[in-house]
């Protein structure tokens, strides 16, 4: 599964879908708009929706699945790469569409593309009536107020302590099983290669208090697993000016497990240079904080983490991966990568090569370099690595994952775990797929007795270089 990939974006796009993942709409008040949303690139875009889900609800709009019924598509947007971009431009091409068929409806452009080409994006797409970006999404109604009236809307102004902690978000495609609880926003690293700096902002902590009270209120709802999510959660820090209480990582996540032992706990993404025995603990503490760290590597080669602006080094990264295998034996890793950067030599690409085996990643989220404008990378370094050789250089590391990933999974052949339901396999509407605590996707044949959100214990009896296959055994020790 790729995070940011196009086509798992399309096939992630956001509709409104009741437990059992049956598609249908909100019912709204009589009198009442509607709005059709679709996001693209990380969790935390996902989770924005959300919480502009809540803003819109509050004037009156309700999510609905169908954008040709919608008073208002929005389209919640990503610049990591080119390619992201490219998939935004042809939605609009679609809504285009839309809108003629229907007059009158609006169109909103949000999150990180609209932050980074700000009023362009009001001149090169006409038919975009609001431009918002990730940190002025409580602007919305008063920009909606004026688009309806006729006027072009655009606020994307970024802020430094908006974290949208008294928003409670309106959960959408959900599963009633697991969510994402934004616990940060923005990212002060400036890794060469990256836009996000420049679209997201400065980094700020969400009150932890806020952290609790959503995660609390999600399990009291029944939900069975967290996800907090933050470009670099490894660097929340929360401190009450008053009474002097401060807050880190490591115990937010204590604070979070401590909610109900039937709570899995996640989290991502967490950053080499950042990542603290102390968090490293605390997982190895709970049973419910899952045995699972992603760390994005980037490159395996020193030189080329030095140009990336990454501030650690193969010695460095490779130590902390040998702690989290001491510290918690069962953990399992994964990592970014990117092929191709800037003055990337054959050598140096074979130690990305080393790494990915070295470090036995479980997955990984691989890419090929695409320059940025205005990036630390596109002002200092020429993109001089052909696109057949960047491709190439994916490729084989596509290849050499796969093997990596079969191999993990092969250890888990005749072993039992610890499985929670989480829906129907997409393939099979007889089988259920869960994941372990190490994040692998287990698929089971459906049994009477069980049920989505139950934790099941699965023998697994085969695997794909993807996928966990099992049978369940019986309900599991924190099975409700
Ligand atoms: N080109 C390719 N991949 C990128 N990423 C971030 N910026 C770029 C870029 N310019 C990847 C990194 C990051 C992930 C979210 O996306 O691997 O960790
Ligand atoms: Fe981008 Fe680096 Fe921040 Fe991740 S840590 S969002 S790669 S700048």
């Amino acid at each position: 599964m790729h995070k940011y990939d196009k086509d798992r974006a399309l096939v992630d796009r956001q509709i409104l879908t009741d437990r059992q993942g049956e598609v249908m709409d909100r019912p709204g008040r009589v009198g009442d708009k509607s709005f059709y949303i679709e996001s693209y690139g990380c969790q935390m875009n996902f989770a924005d929706s959300e919480i502009v889900a809540s803003i819109l609800a509050d004037i009156g709009y309700s999510a609905t699945a169908s954008m040709d019924s919608a008073d208002l598509i929005l389209i919640n947007t990503c610049s990591i790469r080119e390619k992201a971009e490219d998939t935004v431009r042809k939605r609009l091409r679609i809504f285009d569409k839309a809108k003629r068929r229907r007059p009158g409806t609006l169109v909103g452009v949000l999150g990180c593309m609209a932050e980074r080409l700000k009023k362009k994006f009001l001149e090169e797409e006409r038919l975009v009536d609001m431009v918002v970006g990730p940190d002025a999404y409580r602007d919305l109604p008063a920009l909606l107020a004026s688009a309806e009236e006729g006027q072009k809307g655009i606020n994307v102004l970024l802020s430094r302590e908006e974290t949208y902690a008294d928003v409670a978000p309106v959960r959408l495609n959900s599963n009633g099983v697991s969510a994402f609880i934004s616990i940060m926003r923005g990212c002060d690293n400036m890794c060469s290669f990256c836009v996000v700096p420049f679209t997201r902002g400065r980094e700020r902590s969400r009150d932890p208090y806020s952290v609790i009270a959503e995660a609390s209120q999600l399990y009291e709802q029944g939900y069975k697993e967290v996800t907090l999510l933050g470009q670099n959660v490894d660097s929340y820090q929360w401190s009450h000016e008053e009474s002097g209480e401060s807050v880190n990582f490591a115990r937010l996540l204590g604070l979070v497990a401590d909610i109900g032992p039937d709570l899995r706990v996640r989290f991502s993404t967490s950053h080499p240079k950042d990542i603290t025995d102390e968090v490293l603990h605390t997982i190895a503490a709970y049973r419910n904080i899952c045995d699972y760290i992603h760390l994005p590597v980037q490159s395996g080669s020193s030189r080329i983490l030095s140009r990336m602006n990454r501030t650690y080094d193969r010695e460095w990264y490779m130590e902390r991966v040998e702690s989290i295998y001491r510290i918690i034996p069962d953990c399992a890793i994964s990592s970014d990568i990117i092929t191709g950067f800037c003055g990337e030599t054959e050598e140096e690409h074979r130690e990305t090569l080393s790494m990915v085996e070295w470090a036995g990643y479980t997955m990984s989220y691989m890419f090929y370099y695409s320059e940025r404008p205005g990036t630390l990378a596109a002002r200092k370094y020429e993109d001089d690595v052909d696109l057949a050789t960047k491709k190439r250089r994916l490729a084989e590391v596509i290849d050499l994952q796969r093997t990596v990933s079969h191999q993990h999974n092969l250890r888990d052949v005749g072993k039992t775990m610890e499985i929670l339901l989480e829906g129907r396999s997409k393939k099979s509407d007889r089988h259920w797929k869960g994941r372990n605590s190490q994040n692998k996707i287990v698929i089971m044949p459906m049994m009477d007795g069980y049920a989505i959100g139950d934790y099941v214990d699965v023998k697994i009896s085969d695997t794909t270089s993807a996928t966990l296959l099992g049978d369940i055994i019986q309900k599991s020790q924190y099975s409700s």
